[in-house]
């Protein structure tokens, strides 16, 4: 069992992982600000796992509040989910994103470094492939973000891998996710995003419940089964049990390794539309809408160096994914 620390561990992907370790009897300690997420979720991790965490409400760029979390928790590891993500916003504010993103990173891993903890577990993001060349993009795959958002996570691979380098006997795992989906099967944490949502998921959702009229589709002469956009979605609980075998990899191996987390099976805009109007019991409306700038026509990844290293792979399908969200969205329709 190990101490580790999760950086933005009140928000969506953090809670979710958050209980698996919990679950296997590992210490935590979450550091967040709470910029986008709420005490509850937090609150109601507690209350499923029954276990207690320690929680210290503090912005990753304070250097004085994080030196003080880590000489009092003292963590063998961290999980870095603290981070801005919403793809359009970072183009209007790219200081904001690369403050939060780059300068954030690197003010914890001065303090790590300050206290001797060297295993770090990033959240990245299957964005920082770009275009892709071919499918299923592997890890080999060039890397050509072409986003601001995905610069600072492609940045952010390169300061911590050249941290690892320099520092003989420290762990750096980098995960980069495919699309996170779904909800704890409990229906009591999920997704909760703040504004109108810019993901798939949690807009079929909201449609679901009646809080949009219709779900746009963005484009439906792509290059695919049936001309809507092809993504691998993940469900939020395998990714959370991918962050697990994470944190036992990094506790174990030294050096940099990265790995994706997917499926491997890309699902069309229909197909989800379809899985979820399955899942919640009738058709959800939808408007075909031109396509969104920027937007690929099929994206998802091959899994199977994770499978191989880390022994994860991903068991839910697009039912599991769409039924938890579902049940979490009917049931906290205002989310927290
Ligand atoms: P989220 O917004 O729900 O969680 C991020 C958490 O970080 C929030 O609780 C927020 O309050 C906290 N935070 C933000 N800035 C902070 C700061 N300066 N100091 C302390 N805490 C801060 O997002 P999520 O979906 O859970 O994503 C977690 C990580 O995974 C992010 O780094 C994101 O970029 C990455 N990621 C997310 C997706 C996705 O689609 N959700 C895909 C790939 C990668
Ligand atoms: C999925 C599909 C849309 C909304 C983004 C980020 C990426 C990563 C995950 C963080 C596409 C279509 C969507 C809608 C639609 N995040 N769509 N109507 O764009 O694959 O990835 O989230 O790292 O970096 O870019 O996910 O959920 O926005 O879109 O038709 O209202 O759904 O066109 O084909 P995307 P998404």
């Amino acid at each position: 069992m190990a101490r580790v620390l999760l950086t933005g561990g009140a928000g969506y992907i953090g809670t979710h992982t958050l209980l698996e370790l919990l679950a296997q009897g590992h210490e935590i300690c979450v550091v967040d600000n709470f910029d986008n997420s709420s005490p509850e979720a937090l609150a109601r991790v507690r209350r499923l796992a029954n276990h207690d965490f320690k929680v210290i409400e503090a912005d990753i760029r304070d250097r004085t509040a994080l030196l003080a979390a880590f000489e009092d928790f003292r963590p063998e590891a961290v999980i870095h989910f603290a981070g801005l993500k919403a793809v359009g916003e970072a183009e209007a504010k790219p200081l904001a994103y690369y403050d939060t993103n780059i300068s954030g990173t690197l003010v914890l891993l001065d303090v790590m470094e300050a206290t001797g903890c060297g295993r770090m577990i990033f959240s990245s993001s299957a964005t920082v492939y770009g275009e892709p060349d071919y499918l299923p993009i592997d890890e080999d795959h060039p890397l050509r973000a072409g986003s601001v958002y995905g610069r600072t996570k492609l940045m952010a691979e390169q300061i911590l891998t050249d941290w690892c380098r320099a520092h003989e006997g420290t762990s750096n795992v980098l995960l980069r996710y495919f699309n996170p989906v779904g909800a704890h099967a409990s229906g009591t944490i999920g997704e909760d995003p703040q504004d109108i949502p810019n993901n798939l998921m949690p807009y079929i959702a909201q449609v679901a419940v009646g809080r949009r009229e219709h779900l746009s589709v963005f484009g439906d002469d792509y290059d695919t089964r049936d001309g809507t956009g092809e993504r691998d979605y993940i469900h939020v609980v395998d990714l959370a049990r991918a962050h697990v075998a994470a944190v036992d990899y990094a506790m174990e191996r030294m050096g940099t390794e990265v790995f994706n987390i997917g499926t491997g099976n890309g699902s069309t805009v229909m197909e989800m539309l379809a899985a979820f109007s399955k899942a919640c019991g009738r058709e959800l409306p939808y408007k075909v809408a031109s396509r969104r700038v920027g937007d690929i026509a099929s994206y998802y990844g091959d899994p199977g160096k994770a499978a191989r290293l880390l022994g994860w792979r991903a068991i839910h399908g697009v039912d599991d994914m769409s039924r938890s969200t579902w049940k979490w969205q009917s049931e906290n329709p205002d989310g927290y």
